[in-house]
């Protein structure tokens, strides 16, 4: 097997005492389409900051990140600013994130090609084709446009067309449809699912959702209180979830409960304090399984060459 785009180890990011990430390792093929699922609070977003190589000013990181052999973690930061954009990009929960709102959505895209050596025409049609490709209907209207202008979907139509632009190896999208009513979700998931045909690298989708990585995603890393507690492909995590979790996560999904129940399950109890982590398995205070033993760090138990989950209680 070819040597993985993208590999995390042992990652680990703290907000002053609060322990966001304890210890996540993951890796992404090329090719591949990888979900990050878990509740909110649990550390997607500081875990998705970090593969950009952008965490949170004043946070301790330790750990690697690594995209195509470097890892970004350990460059100086004009390095690392250059691998963003030529190796990896991200789309954001909120479009606005990704744009200057005084500049023309043309004036940015080919503010974003600013390294490559060619003329304008050149990049303004790059960004054209692309406004094409995901969907905007007057591309050459829309480049004289702010992106105040557009609509929601449009406005994440736009993030996606810059994202692309320069053709990362790596793409990570943070929630990319949770602001959107299910209407245009349903339409920018049919995009992104287009696209990972056409995108030759690994894509990184995080998200609270189970729907999408089932949608989406190839493989899928559980994520609970800043640790990674399951992983496997999505026929694993859907039909043979081995983690308490997970098995909640999916009994609380939408989509596996029956109609007209009248509300959805939640999983009862809460995350822990993040200031204050428990030695031992983090969910042991919410779980149907826990006994003392939970009270150490779980082991790590293989199911299978892609599915491993930190339990005592499933041993295979
Ligand atoms: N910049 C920050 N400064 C201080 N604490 C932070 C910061 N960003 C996140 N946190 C804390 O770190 C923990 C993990 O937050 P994070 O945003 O990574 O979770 P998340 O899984 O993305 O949640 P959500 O699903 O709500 O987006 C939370 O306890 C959060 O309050
Ligand atoms: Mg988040």
């Amino acid at each position: 097997m070819t040597e993985p785009l993208l590999q995390v180890r042992d990652l680990r990011v703290a907000y002053g005492p609060v322990q966001a990430l304890r210890g996540a390792s993951l890796n992404a093929r090329a090719g591949e389409v990888v979900g990050i699922v878990g509740e909110s609070g649990c550390g997607k977003s500081t875990l998705a900051a970090a593969l950009i190589g952008l965490p949170a000013p004043g946070a301790t990181v330790s750990g690697e990140v690594r995209i195509g052999g470097d890892d970004l973690l350990a460059l100086p930061e004009p390095a690392r600013r250059r691998l963003r954009g030529e190796r990896v990009a991200m789309i954001f929960q909120d479009p606005m994130t990704a744009f200057n709102p005084v500049l023309t959505l043309g004036d940015q895209l080919i503010d974003f090609q600013h390294r490559l050596a060619e003329p304008r025409a050149a990049k303004r049609g790059r960004a054209r084709a692309m406004l094409a490709r995901v969907g905007l209907p007057d591309p050459d209207l829309a480049l004289h446009r702010y992106v105040h202008e557009l609509s929601g979907g449009m406005r994440q139509r736009a993030a996606i067309a810059a994202a692309l632009l320069m053709r990362p190896p790596l793409l990570v999208a943070d929630e990319p449809t949770t602001a959107l009513d299910v209407t245009m979700e349903a339409q920018i998931l049919h995009l992104l699912r287009e696209l990972r045909g056409e995108h030759q690298g690994a894509i990184v989708i995080i998200t609270h959702h189970l729907g999408v990585v089932g949608e989406l995603c190839d493989r899928v890393y559980v994520m609970y209180a800043g640790e990674v507690v399951e992983e496997g492909t999505v026929e694993e995590i859907y039909h043979t979830p081995r983690h308490p979790y997970t098995r909640a996560l999916i009994a609380c999904d939408p989509a596996h409960v029956a109609q007209g129940q009248g509300h959805l399950p939640t999983i009862p109890g809460r995350v822990p304090d993040l200031a204050a982590p428990p030695a031992g398995c983090a969910f042991a205070a919410r779980c149907p399984l826990a006994s003392a033993r939970c009270a150490t760090p779980p082991p790590r138990h293989r199911f299978g060459p892609t599915q491993v989950a930190a339990c005592y209680a499933v041993a295979p």
